[in-house]
């Protein structure tokens, strides 16, 4: 089969037309001072991916009570969006397509990190194991505090507004952060739901707000401004595990199914990343049959590994998240089997341009060498 094939024919997202099948998969990079606006520098990492079929941004908090990070960006104030329209107008004038993802931290949070020193929310009061980046260093994630039934409503609200405050920015579509451990995610194990009331128990109860929360983004624009995130089986890192992954991910599958949805995209295991082991099972062949519409899958593909998903049937999109934070031509350097830049683990994070808007493209890496 000819790669150019699988990974380069055009698909329909949404509303959208895609060049390609090559998503560059949402990445934190705490670039957004501690008001969480993005600049002309963020507006210049975007376009310099825009070669991508689609870009997801770093997930972004619809709420100050829901910030996870230090320098991320945020989706509610007037500055923020302002913000947001100088990296979606750079992005499209580039002749790319991007959508926010909208990200609630929920227990993965500190109070340091929240207004007023307030406590994370979570479905209940599960500490996560493990350590929290904060301002003054680091500390152990505390305790959080269960989000009683008559907030339930209001927190739904909060991605309601953030996807109103997307469409202002002019995104193309908005992603929910439905993965990692974090509040929606949450709320689906039942080893960190443990609520007696219409949240919590069976499948049922346990989706019931990550349902309501995508049926709020609905709301908005339709099903097709909308994909949806997830990362089935347990994520180290972030201290969540499931028990019965293969009930609960078919049942929210068909349920999303009758949303309409742009996409549906599944985090696969990444043996590299926060030491997660393989699943005992295919997470994509378990959900695709459940799910009526375009599937995205990320998770330590390389190219051969992305063709094999595209030619497998188990998705229709493949998603890059290092590659595409090294390698901001990933697509030209996949389609001519070009060398990629090493990733470097150490500027994830950090703020300014280094490791953020100074990989070298392709083409400056070849006018280099004829100088020489
Ligand atoms: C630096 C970094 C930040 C990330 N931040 C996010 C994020 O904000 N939202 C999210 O859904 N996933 C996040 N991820 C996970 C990626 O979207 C992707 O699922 C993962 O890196 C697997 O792809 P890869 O093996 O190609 O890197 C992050 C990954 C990295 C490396």
């Amino acid at each position: 089969m000819n790669i150019d094939i699988q990974l380069f024919t055009p698909a329909k997202v949404g509303n959208l037309e895609l060049p390609n099948r090559i998503v560059m998969a949402p990445m934190t990079r705490n670039r957004t001072g501690d008001r969480g606006i993005p600049d002309e520098l963020n507006a210049e990492y975007y376009a310099q991916r825009s070669t991508a079929g689609l870009i997801i941004t770093e997930g972004t908090y619809p709420h100050p009570t829901s910030r996870a990070y230090t320098g991320q960006p945020g989706i509610y104030t007037d500055e923020q969006v302002a913000g947001w329209r100088l990296v979606t107008n750079a992005v499209h004038q580039a002749g790319g397509r991007i959508f926010l993802q909208i990200h609630h931290a929920g227990r993965i949070s500190h109070p340091s990190l929240l207004p007023d020193g307030i406590l994370p929310v979570a479905p209940s009061a599960v500490r996560p194991k493990g350590e929290v980046h904060i301002p003054s260093g680091k500390d152990k994630y505390p305790t959080p505090r269960a989000l009683e039934l008559k907030e339930i409503p209001q927190v739904v609200e909060m991605f309601r507004n953030a996807t109103e405050r997307a469409v202002e920015a002019g995104f193309d579509g908005v992603e929910l952060h439905g993965a990692n451990g974090y509040l929606p995610h949450s709320f689906l194990s039942s080893l960190t739901n443990l609520r007696t009331d219409e949240y919590g128990g069976s499948v049922e109860n346990r989706s019931r707000f990550f349902l309501e929360v995508v049926k709020a983004m609905v709301s908005v624009r339709g099903g097709q401004y909308v994909g949806v995130k997830v990362s089935p089986w347990k994520f180290l890192p972030h201290d969540i595990e499931e028990t019965d992954t293969q009930v609960i991910y078919p049942y929210l599958a068909q349920q999303l199914s009758d949303l309409d949805l742009a996409y549906l995209h599944i985090q696969l295991p990444m043996v590299t990343f926060g030491n997660q082991p393989n699943a005992p099972f295919d997470l994509a062949k378990l959900i695709r049959p459940h799910f009526k519409g375009v599937m995205m899958v990320d998770g330590s593909l390389d190219k051969e590994a992305a063709i094999a998903r595209l030619e497998a049937g188990d998705a229709d999109l493949v998603a890059f998240g290092r590659a595409f934070l090294a390698n901001p031509d990933l697509p030209q350097r996949l389609r001519e089997n070009a060398a990629l830049n090493e990733v470097d683990y150490n500027t994830f994070y950090t703020p300014g341009a280094n490791g953020y808007t100074d990989y070298p493209m392709l083409q400056s890496l070849l006018t280099l060498a004829r100088k020489e």
